[in-house]
């Protein structure tokens, strides 16, 4: 058909354009949301008095007729028509003749698109928070499992001081809470209407922004025009949050290839979350865990990719602003089913509890606990540090278990020990008291979990104030 803005046109667009121009292939994902505020608009313009109330309800029906013929997939979706919001304004002529040329009245694609957009991001930031807290709820069940499974923690992956794989997993728990806030953060600022801002300008028709406003579930208005059209920023924020979700679970999902080496042992995947190889029979991969990890350097890029279209665009709207889309829809997607695909292989791994205890077993970790106990004696403890330094070097040297030396060998490297110097050999004890807020103590780890499945249970996108 011919293009809404023929008028002025004496040639058709080159082939070459119409396909170079198309966002059709990406956008039509929206097409439910277009809909939606069409037919919001469409209702307005009748209480408005620029439609009857018969015409808004043949549009309104119309556009839900259009609806249901894309979503089977039997609507003439033409490339030529550039985008997913202009066949759904031819699809609607088909519907209701004439009358849908009045559906455009106030408006133009530009705070057409941005309300499209801001409508979709709203209820797939929804889905994503939805499975964040799953997620979350999956990690807090497997550190009260674990609240009591000791293992190593590590600096530089070299084996530091005992923790529990509960407080380990709460680590991640608490990453992803505040993944959550972040959301909810974007969310507040998505929710503003920017229809009704016209092409750049506004509109000198009698619009009711603040009726539409409240049919499409938005919180606010926007409240420049020229800004409403242009800005991009809660795709940017989202995608910003999207890419660091990403960056945490990368490093959850390093730790499980890692973990689930033969040299660490410490958990091993189930069938159903792993793959094999097509030449060494023997062979079990984390390939779920490998593709999260790499996975994030798309979503780090789509942020790169957004930021760099808006950056320098003069205002008001640009084409370049059509590019918002692969990029945000790329995170979303990406996002998702990493967060999808990351519950159920945490839920269904088989954690090797006698691997980590053996693993934790290692003396040295209590290393700095030997320290604290001269401190204790009244050591400074740079001092201490040095004693004990110098008793591993021996230790290592001899071939020598610390738990074993005799006190007199132990006096060699200070005055201060005494016989209750074997009571530090106890990893067990160790993370028991460490008791301050934070700390990898049992009761301190049982009763995050309560305090996080708390703010879970609470949590809602809407809720934080505008
Ligand atoms: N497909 C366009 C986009 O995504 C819609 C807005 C087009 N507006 C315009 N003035 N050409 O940005």
């Amino acid at each position: 058909m011919a293009k809404l803005w023929g008028g002025r046109f004496e040639k058709e667009t080159d082939p070459l354009v119409d396909r170079f121009q198309a966002s059709l292939p990406f956008d039509r994902r929206l097409f439910r949301h277009d809909i939606r505020g069409s037919q919001a608009h469409a209702r307005m313009l009748a209480r408005v008095g620029l439609l009857t109330e018969e015409e808004a309800a043949a549009i309104v029906e119309g556009l839900a007729a259009v609806e249901e013929d894309i979503a089977a997939g039997r609507a003439d979706l033409r490339l030529e028509d550039e985008d997913i919001h202009t066949n759904i304004e031819r699809l609607l002529y088909a519907k209701v003749g004439p009358l849908a040329g009045k559906l455009h009245t106030g408006r133009s694609r530009n705070d057409q698109v941005a309300t499209a957009m801001r409508l979709y991001l709203k209820d797939e930031m929804a889905a994503v928070a939805g499975l964040l807290r799953a997620l979350i709820g999956t990690l807090l069940d497997l550190a009260e499992e674990h609240a009591d499974t000791l293992m190593p923690g590590y600096t530089h992956l070299q084996r530091a001081q005992p923790v529990t794989l509960g407080h380990h997993l709460l680590a991640y728990a608490s990453m992803f809470r505040r993944d959550l806030d972040r959301l909810a953060d974007c969310y507040r600022r998505t929710d503003v209407l920017p229809l009704g801002s016209g092409a750049l300008a506004g509109t000198a028709l009698p619009l009711d922004r603040e009726f539409v406003a409240r049919e499409l579930g938005f919180g606010a208005v926007s409240t420049n025009s020229l800004d409403a059209v242009t800005d991009r920023d809660f795709c940017v924020e989202f995608v910003a949050a999207a890419a660091l979700i990403m960056v945490h679970l990368s490093r959850l999902a390093e730790e499980i290839v890692l973990w689930s080496t033969a040299e660490f042992g410490f958990v091993e995947l189930d069938d159903a979350f792993a793959t094999g190889s097509s030449m060494m029979p023997q062979k079990k991969n984390p390939d779920v865990a490998e593709l999260i990890r790499a996975k994030t350097g798309r979503v780090c890029g789509d942020l790169q990719a957004l930021l760099t279209v808006l950056k320098g665009l003069p205002l008001a709207y640009n084409k370049d602003l059509q590019e918002d889309k692969e990029a945000l829809f790329d995170a979303l997607d990406t996002v998702k089913a990493c967060l999808a695909v990351c519950r159920p292989m945490l839920a269904t791994m088989k954690v090797r509890t006698a691997r980590l205890s053996a693993a934790a077993a290692d003396p040295w970790l209590l290393a700095t606990d030997l320290a604290d106990y001269l401190v204790r004696k009244g050591l400074p403890f740079r001092e201490a540090h040095r004693v004990v330094g110098e008793l591993v070097r021996f230790c290592l040297e001899q071939g020598r278990n610390p738990a074993g030396l005799p006190l007199e060998e132990y006096r060699r490297f200070s005055p201060l020990f005494d016989g209750d110097v074997y009571r530090v050999w106890d990893a067990r004890a160790c993370v028991a008291a460490r008791r301050l807020t934070g700390g990898p103590a049992p009761e301190r780890v049982r009763a995050e979990i309560v305090r996080l499945r708390a703010e879970l249970g609470e949590f809602t996108l809407a809720k934080s104030p505008r």
